[in-house]
C-alpha cells in the first residue's frame, strides 16, 4: 500500500508522513527507528544531545533499518556545528534544520549530497530557504507544539501562502493529528505532513510517563501560548504557563525573563514535573485519546489517510 507525493520521491519513504523532530522525545534511536522500519521518516532530534549519544542513536538508527532516516538540527543551538558535523561524517540520508537559516550550512551538506528540509513558520522565510537551495521546507502553522514561530499564522493560511510562494516541496505541520489531517493538507498543496504530538503519545517517545498523561488528558483548548515576544512556546495550560500569563499583564521584562528562563521541557520530559516544567504539545494534543506504538501510529495514519482521500474524490462527479 503506497501513498506516493513528491516527498516520497524526494526521500525514499514510503509515505509522506514525517515524525517531528522532538527534542527529549525523539532524542534517541526508539522513536525514529519504529517510524522509518514503517515507512514514515523517524527524526531524531538532536536539540539537547551529547555529541556521543547523537553518534550512537545515528549508528543504532542505521544498523535497524535501511530506510531512510532524519536528523533534527537547531541551528541556534551551541552544539549546532558539531551536530552538524557528525551528522555529515555519518552519511545521515536527511537533515531537517530549524530555528535559523540554512545559509551557513546547506553548502556542506550539498556536497554530501545529504537532503535538506528547512522549518519555516512565514511564506518569506520560505522563500529565502528556497533561494539557498533547499530540497523540502517544513510550513509549521500555530496550532503546533514546541516553537510555532513569532507570527502566530494558523496551518491553512500559511500552507496555502507557501504552496502559493515557493515551487520546492511543502510539509506541512501543526495540528495534524490524523489521516484526515494529512488529506486537507495534501489537498491544500502540501506534498507531506509533519507530526509531533500524535508521536509523542506513543511508547517510545523518551519522555516520562507523566507528561504523556498530562498531554493525553488535554482537550484541544488546553494548550496556550507561553513566551512571545521571546521565543513563543506551545504548551499545557499548567501553573508555570498560568503564572506566567499573568505575569505578563503588568509584570517587569526582568521578572519575565527570569520565570521563562526558570522553566524547561527537561524539568517536564525528564524530571516529571508537568506543572513548573514545559510541558510542550500542540492543540492536536485534544484529537489524540490513546498511546499506540509508534509503527501502528504510521499505519493508521495511511490507512485514514486513504480513506479521505477516496472519500474526496467520491466528491467528484
Ligand atoms: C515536545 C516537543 C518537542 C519539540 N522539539 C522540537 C525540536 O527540538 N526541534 C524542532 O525543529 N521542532 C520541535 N518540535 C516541533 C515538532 O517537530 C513539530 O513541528 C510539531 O510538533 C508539529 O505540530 P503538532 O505537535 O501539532 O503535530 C517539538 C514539538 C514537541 C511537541
Amino acid at each position: 500500500m503506497t501513498l506516493q507525493t513528491p516527498l516520497t520521491r524526494l526521500l525514499g519513504t514510503r509515505y509522506p508522513i514525517i515524525q517531528g523532530g522532538m527534542s527529549w522525545a525523539s532524542s534517541n534511536a526508539a522513536l525514529a527507528l519504529a517510524v522509518s522500519r514503517a515507512g514514515g521518516l523517524g527524526v531524531i532530534a538532536a536539540g539537547p544531545m551529547y555529541p556521543e549519544a547523537l553518534l550512537a542513536a545515528i549508528r543504532e538508527v542505521r544498523a535497524g533499518t535501511d530506510a531512510p532516516y532524519a536528523v533534527n538540527i537547531p541551528l541556534y543551538n551551541k552544539r549546532a556545528q558539531e551536530h552538524m558535523d557528525i551528522a555529515l561524517a555519518e552519511g545521515v540520508p536527511v537533515i531537517i534544520a530549524s530555528q535559523g537559516g540554512p545559509q551557513k550550512h546547506i553548502g556542506r551538506a550539498r556536497e554530501a549530497g545529504v537532503k535538506w528540509l528547512q522549518v519555516i513558520a512565514s511564506p518569506e522565510h520560505a522563500a529565502k530557504a528556497e533561494a539557498a537551495g533547499v530540497d523540502a521546507v517544513i510550513a509549521v502553522g500555530l496550532e503546533a507544539g514546541g516553537h510555532p514561530g513569532p507570527d502566530e499564522i494558523g496551518l491553512q493560511v500559511l500552507l496555502r501562502s507557501v504552496v502559493r510562494r515557493v515551487s520546492v516541496p511543502v510539509v506541512a505541520a501543526g495540528g495534524i493529528a490524523d489521516g484526515a489531517g494529512i488529506a486537507a493538507a495534501l489537498c491544500l498543496g502540501a506534498a507531506g505532513a509533519q507530526l509531533g504530538t500524535r508521536f509523542l503519545l506513543t511508547p517510545e517517545a523518551g519522555v516520562c510517563d507523566a507528561y504523556k498523561d498530562a498531554v493525553l488528558a488535554a482537550g484541544v483548548a488546553d494548550t496556550t501560548l507561553v513566551g512571545r515576544g521571546r521565543s513563543p512556546v506551545r504548551m499545557l495550560r499548567n501553573a508555570f504557563a498560568r503564572d506566567y500569563l499573568a505575569a505578563e499583564r503588568g509584570g517587569d521584562e526582568a521578572t519575565l525573563e527570569t520565570m521563562f528562563s526558570g522553566s524547561s521541557l527537561k524539568q517536564a520530559a525528564f524530571d516529571g514535573d508537568v506543572q513548573g516544567g514545559k510541558v510542550e504539545a500542540g492543540q492536536s494534543a485534544g484529537l489524540i485519546d490513546s498511546l499506540q506504538p509508534a509503527g501502528a501510529v504510521v499505519e493508521q495514519l495511511v490507512a485514514e489517510t486513504r480513506d479521505a482521500l477516496r472519500r474526496a474524490a467520491l466528491m467528484v462527479g
